[in-house]
């Protein structure tokens, strides 16, 4: 079965992929996907901001993202998210392996199950992200030139403008790690679907209240590394990873 990857600011292909459109309508509504052409094994490429990013974190469809990778089969998934470092000790260009969260999105449709004909089920977040591929992920990343850190609590906000010096202390207060837009509610909504889903995050700014205003990276270079390196680990860990060996089926 083919494993995904959904991507989001700043990773927009798969650097020496083809990625051939494979779009589907879902219950939902339509999902821009990509069946990923010589990455060895079957792989599928969700764009969860279009390829021009022009859907905003709040107006992305998550239902209709998931949904589209349980109806294409997939089972392991891996999500990347462009974040904001809330923690000193994470700095720009470092790389998360999400353990936790904080949820501090509205207005969004986070649950498949609503009631009626969808039912009402609430699903177990003891564990968020799918151990299998988060210790696969660790176990492979010092085969990369990458700073990864083993566990982080990604918090995610709204948007989609940034958060206020406060916001950023409180998130920090509380135990964030990263701080971000897009994390939630896509590790709920991939969970309910009982998908082995894990999330990584790789910052590319200090939060709000560390300096006097944002700024992103400017490293280019060291950004086009970090990231070239993220996506060859995440590719060897779908390579060497199965669906049967999932740990949260
Ligand atoms: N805040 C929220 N989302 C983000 C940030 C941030 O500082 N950086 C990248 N995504």
């Amino acid at each position: 079965m083919p494993a995904a990857i959904i991507a989001g600011t700043l990773m927009y292909d798969i650097p020496g992929m083809t990625l051939i459109d494979k779009s589907i309508d879902t219950p939902y509504g339509r999902t821009l996907v990509y069946e990923v052409q010589g990455a060895g094994p079957e792989l599928i490429f969700l764009p969860r901001h279009g390829l021009q990013h022009d859907t905003p974190p709040h107006k992305i469809n998550y239902r209709a993202n998931l949904k589209a990778l349980e109806m294409l089969d997939v089972k392991r998934v891996i999500a990347v998210n462009a974040v904001g470092s809330i923690n000193k000790g994470v700095a720009p260009l470092d790389i998360v392996v999400v353990s936790d969260y904080l949820d501090f999105t509205s207005g969004r449709e986070l649950s498949f199950f609503d009631g009626g004909d969808s039912g009402v089920k609430h699903v177990d977040m003891s564990t968020p992200y799918c151990s299998y591929l988060r210790e696969q992920i660790l176990a492979l990343a010092p085969n990369y030139d990458i700073r990864i850190h083993p566990q982080g609590v990604y918090v995610c906000t709204n948007g989609p403008r940034l958060e206020s010096p406060a916001e950023i202390r409180m998130y920090e207060k509380l135990g964030g790690d990263v701080v971000g837009m897009t994390g939630l509610p896509e590790a709920v909504l991939a969970k309910e679907l009982d998908l082995c889903y894990a999330s990584v995050s790789f910052s590319i700014n200090w939060a709000a209240g560390f300096m006097d205003t944002i700024e992103f990276i400017s490293d280019v270079e060291g950004l086009n590394r970090m990231q070239k390196n993220l996506m060859e680990l995440l590719l060897k860990t779908i390579e060497t990873t199965t669906d049967d060996e999932c740990s949260i089926k």
